[in-house]
């Protein structure tokens, strides 16, 4: 038990010797095999360093090591800019910023307040707005884990019985990117932040740049509001929603996609932890949603559980 307590206490230091790899693209540059000098080199690297962090990783089983060079395994591949289902950003998000209000979580249980917040003055997505290098890197994580999220959606979900279809707080797209690619004829937007449609290419979906809080677009019979009101306290979340009802015609659809405490088995109390240090907002349970949809006047129609964490629940405005 004391050695189980006393490992645990720096197990973060694993992530922090791949997200280090991560963060110096030495994945990236073993795509081909390579010796620690012809490394340290290229990267530009402290060799005597270098050598301890490629041991490190070698008994992690991030590399292994044949002939006097260092080449990639199959979890390392995952983490390299050019492999298709890349986690390289997912990996590098939970540093940084992150970390840094993890380590105030105390403050989060003491005050009810984001620790993020009290760090950097700012909430989490008007800081991002301002530190465009962030902004792009929180943005491609997300995307690494919403392209695999939403690959069943447009399986799970009849799209076709709408003519257009609106993704708001879309980030850089792959849930209205899968519905599109199964339901070419559906016209399709991708609403969020200026400087995120800005920055990315979608191909045949219209991007629309603008706040979810002051007004979202009347283009669309349906809007898709996905691990959006998990970002917000009540009050903001409420607001977008009233923002969303004002943009539906009578008869429209609302798809809200979130992580239900209570439609899976999986313990949210961390990623709960997540919300409340970098947003205070919290993870709800399905009960909650609704009563928080109901209250901008949609009524529930159903959910459908869309992969091991996420569930789909559907609304109608009458
Ligand atoms: C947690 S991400 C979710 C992204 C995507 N829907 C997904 O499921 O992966 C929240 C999104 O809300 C967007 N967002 C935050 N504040 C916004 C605002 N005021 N107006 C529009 N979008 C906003 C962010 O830029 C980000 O893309």
């Amino acid at each position: 038990m004391k050695n189980e307590l006393k490992n645990m206490f720096t197990e973060h230091w694993k992530y922090f010797a791949v997200n280090a790899a991560c963060k110096l693209n030495l994945f990236d540059a073993l795509e081909n095999s390579k010796t620690v000098k012809e490394l340290a080199n290229e990267l530009n690297l402290h060799e005597k360093n270098l050598v301890t962090l490629l041991s490190a990783l070698c008994n992690n089983d991030f590399l292994k090591y044949t002939n006097s060079k260092f080449s990639l395994t199959a979890k390392s591949e995952l983490l390299t800019d050019k492999h298709p289902e890349s986690l390289k950003y997912a990996c590098m998000n939970w540093a940084g910023e992150h970390l840094t209000a993890w380590q105030n979580l105390d403050y989060s249980i003491r005050t009810g307040q984001s620790a993020f917040e009290n760090l950097y003055q700012s909430n989490f997505f008007d800081y991002l707005d301002k530190h465009p290098d962030k902004l792009g890197d929180y943005h491609k994580a997300m995307f690494e884990y919403a392209r695999d999220d939403y690959k069943h959606l447009p399986e799970l979900v009849d799209f076709s019985v709408h003519k257009s279809v609106l993704d708001c707080g879309g980030g850089y797209g792959a849930a209205i990117n899968a519905v599109k690619e199964k339901f070419p004829q559906i016209e399709c937007y991708l609403f969020d932040l200026p400087k995120v449609v800005e920055s990315i290419k979608v191909i045949n979906i219209q991007k629309i740049g603008g706040s979810f809080f002051e007004t979202i677009p009347q283009v669309a019979e349906a809007i898709i509001l996905s691990r959006v009101l998990h970002d917000w306290e009540d009050e903001k979340a409420k607001l977008i929603l009233q923002n969303c009802f004002a943009a539906l015609p009578k008869g429209g659809t609302l798809y809200v996609i979130e992580n239900c405490a209570d439609k899976i088995n999986i313990d949210l109390s961390l990623l709960s932890l997540n919300m409340a240090v970098m947003c205070q907002s919290f993870e709800r349970t399905s009960t909650e949603y609704i009563d928080l949809v109901q209250s901008a006047r949609f009524v529930f129609q159903k959910n459908i559980k869309l992969n091991e964490l996420q569930t789909v629940l559907i609304f109608k405005k009458l």
